[in-house]
């Protein structure tokens, strides 16, 4: 008897100093641990999925939730309740029209332009029912970006929001030359080339089409597409397979989420944010989200009491509005308990949570095409990710030397890139295999060739090059740095330098142009800002370059900042003058060539006055 006790109090004490172990060197050991069985367990049902040939996609799984939960609360828009049953049986109906009245056949791809609204999920899961694959268009694209977009995936067929058929005025002959049908979300159309839906949907019946229609033996199989910002001008379409949705629709399984989470969605459903991880995650969980038309910091709180709302999507600028808005005494009243997104910087992250208390936030890093995601499921503030070896074991990436000036990796006398140390800012390179594939972007080999970097480490290797720089320190906390290249992210959008650059050299006054993103302090991403030489004999006009650019741009890459060069500096590099411009910023008192700063209320670029230098400092400015 005492011998067991005595064995007992041994292994008693045994856990017990095991236990303080590893808190003290490991503090985040079992966190991780159940994280990564997680992360694992998915892994382990993709695999096994993909060995039997028997894939349950994200479409599948909100077939049986609708089963199995039928009127359960799926969708909340503006304050009415759409039941699972109520989506399914609404996209039952507009399968069978897509299939009757408008002829898609399995294999189609469809392009769908429609801002947030209970009828994108079932247009979506309707086309996904027929076999059709779907793209998701920005509802903020211009013509010559949107004609550009159906030639990417093959489109022949474009769905369009009752709200935005107006938006096809300016290209609906150009659509139609190239043989594309236009269907409206419309009970009757107003145009005669326009067809409508709605009266059809009416009288379609709400019984499932032939499953074997969206059946799919391959996780590899494109279900989307969907539209990321492009180094060469236009908006790529990133090729999302089942893989990935199936991938994405976990993450919030993995933060902890349940189905009796209310998920408020305020991102745009065409980005893979709302729609791969929001709505895919809503399904996986068969939980609740509220879907909003657009972000409103005035109504966020009021929403989040009303709809007893548990978690929320962001984005970094997100909170920051809402920090902004005036304090109230119920700040911290609601039932908020998480926020899973991007880019919050650690002075906003510090800030929400003083102000509206004990939410954990998620952050999650990984780009819509990319074959590597990184996930703070310890919510340390200003980091993105964690890793540790067993992470490091089942995605392989690696930090490498980046020559900021030169814009380009720094390689060693073989040509190889070298990797930094710990806590070292480095560019974020992810390996390319079989259990990490990148399946590029649909019609251009080209495009796809470009984001892979081959060579890196050895001959023959490839890694997909993210374009991020990232630091990760000694704990295995990982954090972002800043973006190399030709992109920049503003106001959650991914902006393009050499498609801004080509819009304003159509300006005729224009001769050069150079376009680069600058920091404002304070604020995220980076405000576009285009270096410019004025063509001899003509005079900026920014009367003239404000009608251009609202015009032919959408709103988050209207260049803010206006900068005239008397010539382009000479430097050994094009790059490294870019390098020098974006350092030198917008302050008119340390830069003597003539600045101008884009204003909305004028219509105008007007001169960048220190005053008005101050008021942007101060976010007084809008911009
Ligand atoms: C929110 O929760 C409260 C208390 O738990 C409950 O009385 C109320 O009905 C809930 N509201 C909604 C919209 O579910």
């Amino acid at each position: 008897m005492s011998v067991f006790l005595g064995w007992l109090s041994a292994l008693a004490m045994a856990v017990v100093s095991t236990h303080v172990l590893l808190k003290v060197c490991f503090p985040y050991f079992w966190r991780d641990l159940l994280f990564l069985i997680k992360v694992i367990r998915c892994g382990a049902r993709l695999e096994l999925s993909k060995l039997t040939s028997n894939v349950h996609t994200v479409l599948e799984k909100f077939v049986l939730q609708a089963q199995r939960v039928p009127d359960k609360p799926f969708v909340i828009f503006e304050g009415i309740v759409h039941t699972y049953r109520d989506i399914e049986q609404r996209s039952n109906r507009l399968a069978h029209v897509f299939l009757e009245s408008v002829n898609l056949r399995k294999g189609d791809c469809v392009a769908l332009l429609m801002s947030n609204e209970p009828d994108f999920l079932c247009v979506w899961f309707g086309l996904a029912k027929v076999g059709c694959s779907v793209a998701f268009l920005n509802t903020n694209i211009k013509s010559k970006s949107l004609l550009h977009c159906f030639n990417c995936c093959g489109a022949k067929t474009l769905i369009v929001g009752s709200e935005l058929v107006e938006c096809l005025d300016g290209i609906l002959t150009s659509l139609l030359e190239d043989n594309i049908q236009v269907w409206a979300m419309e009970s009757h159309s107003e145009h005669t080339q326009v067809h409508s839906l709605l009266d059809k949907v009416a009288a379609a019946s709400e019984q499932p089409v032939p499953a074997v229609l969206h059946a799919t033996t391959s996780l590899k199989s494109p279900t989307l597409y969907i539209f990321t910002s492009g180094t060469t001008g236009l908006p790529k379409a990133a090729v999302i397979t089942h893989l990935q949705s199936l991938k994405a629709a976990a993450g919030f399984w993995a933060f902890g989420m349940t189905e009796d989470d209310v998920v408020y969605i305020p991102l745009p459903l065409y980005h893979s944010a709302a729609s791969l991880i929001g709505i895919g995650g809503t399904i996986e969980l068969g939980a609740t989200c509220v879907l909003k038309k657009k972000f409103s910091a005035s109504q966020f709180w009021n929403d989040c009491r009303k709809h007893n709302v548990t978690a929320f999507q962001y984005i970094g600028e997100l909170c920051r509005y809402l920090c902004n808005q005036p304090k109230r005494e119920v700040d911290k009243v609601h039932k908020v308990r998480m926020g899973v997104g991007n880019g919050l910087r650690q002075d906003v992250w510090r800030e929400f949570q003083s102000r509206f208390g004990n939410v954990k936030m998620c952050e999650v890093y990984g780009s819509t095409e990319g074959n590597l995601c990184f996930m703070n499921h310890i919510g340390k503030i200003g980091t993105v990710g964690r890793s540790n070896f067993l992470y490091r074991l089942l995605f392989k990436y690696d930090l490498v030397k980046y020559d900021m000036e030169k814009d380009e990796p720094v390689k060693d006398q073989y040509g190889f890139c070298q990797r930094v140390g710990r806590g070292e800012t480095g560019l974020l390179l992810s390996k390319v295999s079989a259990t990490s594939p990148f399946f590029g972007y649909a019609g251009s080999k080209q495009l796809t060739e470009k984001k892979l970097m081959r060579n890196v480490f050895m001959k023959g290797d490839a890694y997909f090059n993210t374009g991020d720089l990232m630091a990760e320190d000694q704990e295995g906390f990982i954090c972002f740095k800043d973006r190399v290249g030709d992109t920049f992210r503003w106001k959650g959008e991914n902006v393009a330098t050499t498609e801004l650059t080509e819009a304003l050299g159509l300006v005729d006054f224009m001769q050069e142009v150079n376009v680069y993103g600058v920091e404002i302090p304070g604020l995220e991403g980076r405000a576009g800002m285009a270096a410019v030489i004025i063509r001899p004999g003509l005079m900026f006009d920014g009367k003239k370059l404000f009608e251009h650019v609202v015009t032919d741009l959408p709103a988050y890459a209207h260049p803010r900042f206006i900068r005239i060069q008397g010539m382009m500096e000479m430097t050994s590099t094009f790059k490294q003058q870019k390098f020098q411009l974006v350092q030198s910023g917008f302050n008119p008192s340390t830069i003597s060539d003539p600045l101008y700063v884009l204003d909305y209320q004028q219509k105008n670029y007007i001169p960048l006055t220190d005053t008005v230098y101050h008021s942007i400092l101060a976010g007084e400015y809008k911009l």
